[in-house]
């Protein structure tokens, strides 16, 4: 049975985390959607097409894994591409809370009987998120490691041109 899988989120940018993640669970789904999610409620650092473009970059030694952006709701979403399931990274306990209400909502919204796959943070990168990243990269901050090599410098171009102003 074919089995395609979403992995949902704003990247904004993607981090070792997300890839840890997209990477383990494209050994186990045939299928793995990025959906990188078009979100006017967050003010991102990184356009969508900017955000996708690093996606397909740092992903692009997993032949599986294919990228797509969605906007509204992601069960809407879920159920247009009929997903078998919706993989999730639980980093921490904090995480849980927030993610058993969405899972749960989800699950209501679901059309398919599309599942919620909870897979465990590797712990070398539980600590992550982007907005972590983002201000410890503004700051001047050894990011190495935390974010694949293409993503620094991406992170690195974007600074650098808000200190030009542009
Ligand atoms: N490794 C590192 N960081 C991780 C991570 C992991 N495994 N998993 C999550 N994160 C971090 C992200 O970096 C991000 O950090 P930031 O807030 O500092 O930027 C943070 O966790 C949140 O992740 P994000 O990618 O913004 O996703 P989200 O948790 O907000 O969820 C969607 C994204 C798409 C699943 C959710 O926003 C959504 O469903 N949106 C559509 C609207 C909708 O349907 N709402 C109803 C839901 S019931």
């Amino acid at each position: 049975m074919l089995r395609n899988a979403l992995i949902a989120g704003s990247f904004d940018p993607i981090t070792n985390g997300h890839l840890n993640i997209i990477s383990r669970a494209a050994g186990m789904y045939d299928s793995i959607t990025v959906g990188v999610l078009v979100n006017d409620k967050k003010h991102s650092l990184f356009s969508i097409d900017e955000r996708m473009d690093i996606v397909r970059h740092v992903t692009g030694d997993l032949p599986n894994v294919k990228v797509d952006s969605f906007s509204g709701l992601l069960a809407d979403y879920v159920n247009e591409h009929r997903f078998d399931a919706v993989v999730r990274g639980l980093r921490a306990t904090t995480d849980f809370e927030y993610e058993i209400q969405m899972a749960q909502m989800n699950a209501r919204l679901y059309r398919h009987g599309t599942e919620t796959v909870f897979l465990m943070a590797d712990p070398s990168f539980s600590f992550i998120s982007s907005s972590l990243i983002k201000e410890v990269a503004s700051y001047g901050g050894d990011i190495r490691g935390l974010v694949p090599e293409y993503v620094r410098e991406r992170l690195q171009d974007k600074i650098e041109l808000r200190g030009t102003g542009k």
